[in-house]
């Protein structure tokens, strides 16, 4: 698995503590900033993530701002993305068995880094169920194609 990670100046805590938990899961992944020190526009990061994740550059994308809603609204308006913006473990866990979503966004102002983490950990190992999943997902790709 290939995964693009990329943080506003209100997220690069998480987003550093996530590509330490990368390091250790033996994932492959390229860090798109920002830099140190910087303040930035959250879309100028979601959605070049978003549309390398949607070209197939990549498997996964992450996305870290102050809330995460930022990131999310930007990721999600790009074609063939299904973004979750996810605070909690069950739900880091069904979007990605349910929805089979391509991108998580974190809000690092909302959670600490140790359950940011734990959700990353989850999201980045769980599979996607498929099935009646699969049929649901299918529609949301129906809508985007018309
Ligand atoms: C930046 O101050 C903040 O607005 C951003 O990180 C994010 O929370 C936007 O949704």
């Amino acid at each position: 698995m290939k995964v693009a990670i990329a943080s506003d100046h209100g997220g690069m805590n998480i987003r550093k503590e996530i590509m330490a938990l990368m390091d250790e899961l033996n994932i492959e992944y390229i860090d798109f900033g920002c830099e140190a020190g910087c303040s930035v526009d959250y879309p100028d990061y979601a959605i070049p993530v978003a549309e390398k994740v949607a070209r197939g550059d990549f498997d996964r994308g992450i996305l870290v701002c102050g809330t995460g809603i930022g990131m999310s609204i930007a990721a999600n308006k790009v074609e063939g993305v299904r973004c979750a913006l996810v605070h909690d473990c069950f739900s880091a866990q069904a979007t990605r068995s349910h929805n089979d979503s391509n991108v998580l966004a974190i809000g690092e102002r909302v959670i600490g880094p140790g359950l940011a983490r734990e959700i990353a950990r989850i999201w980045l190992t769980t599979p996607f169920d498929g099935g009646r999943h699969e049929t649901r997902v299918s529609k949301i790709k129906a809508y985007e194609a018309k």
